[in-house]
């Protein structure tokens, strides 16, 4: 399955982002922030996959941002809905064939350390693929990327310092960790909550990983941002209601959309 890319171009006119930007689960509202805004569901791009998660839209949204071009995907695709990692891979290899040279990617996670509270903001300095696939198995396109791709700065550093500094400035609290990423859909066992702890995992999740790889691999510079929703299993005695935990992702999505925000008006981040 090839997406194609010639006719997002069309359909973007005049838009030509640099910066895209993947919303997760109850983010989508930082898209607001764009002017000049051309909106194209994923349903009319032909070869383009189709989410089924219930709070992502499935929506490509482009415009300006002072005179940044930005490009937000609203809504994602997960293992656990049956995608590929290959169509995941494809996904990203579409931003790039559209001009994307900067990935930010955000999640909502659950914690592994108590450093990471729920309510709070964790940035991605690095991951553990515990989902056993990977987006670059098969035949590998040199014209793409490397067949044996480093990942040493798969989260960039330069990005990372540029949010830092963005983030100090809005006294935000941001600190930085390891995401770990399985497949989903049940959460994770108290057993594999100890387990991912001892090998150094800061925060869990089912998305982020492949897309990284994929964009690595492609050579698009990324960064990614957790929001923490919950402590793992077992990590505490008494359970958030739902509607806590409604409150504190709401609380946790408000603080990266004024961070992105700010990053995104910045000219020279
Ligand atoms: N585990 C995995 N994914 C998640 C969690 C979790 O605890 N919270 C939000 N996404």
């Amino acid at each position: 399955m090839s997406i194609n890319t010639n006719q997002i171009k069309d359909l973007l006119g005049k838009i030509s982002p640099k910066t895209a930007v993947v919303l997760g689960s109850g983010l989508g509202e930082v898209a607001d922030i764009a002017e000049e805004k051309v909106v194209i569901n994923y349903a009319d791009i032909e070869g383009f996959p189709h989410t089924s998660v219930a709070g992502h839209s499935g929506q490509m949204v482009a415009g300006k941002i002072k005179n940044r071009d930005v490009l937000f995907l609203k809504g994602r695709f997960h293992l656990y809905e049956g995608h590929t990692p290959q169509t995941i891979a494809e996904v990203v290899r579409s931003l790039k064939r559209i001009g994307i040279e900067k990935l930010i990617l955000t999640n909502a996670a659950g914690s592994l350390n108590r450093d990471f509270a729920p309510g709070e903001i964790m940035m991605i300095k690095d991951h553990i693929n515990f989902s056993a696939q990977n987006p670059l198995i098969g035949a590998n396109d040199e014209n793409i990327g490397p067949r044996f791709p480093d990942m040493s700065n798969a989260y960039d550093y330069d990005l990372r310092q540029s949010f830092k500094r963005i983030a100090e400035s809005l006294n935000i609290r941001l600190g930085e960790g390891v995401y770990l990423m399985v497949t989903g859909p049940n959460f994770e066992t108290p057993a594999e909550i100890r387990m991912f702890q001892k090998w150094g995992a800061d925060a869990v999740g089912m998305s982020t990983v492949l897309e990284t790889i994929s964009a690595v691999h492609c050579g698009i510079k990324t960064a990614a941002f957790s929001v923490i929703t919950n402590f793992g299993a077992g990590m505490q005695d008494f359970k958030l209601t739902h509607s806590e935990t409604l409150n504190l992702a709401k609380k946790a999505s408000q603080t990266l959309s004024c961070l992105l925000k700010v990053y995104l008006e910045d000219e020279n981040a």
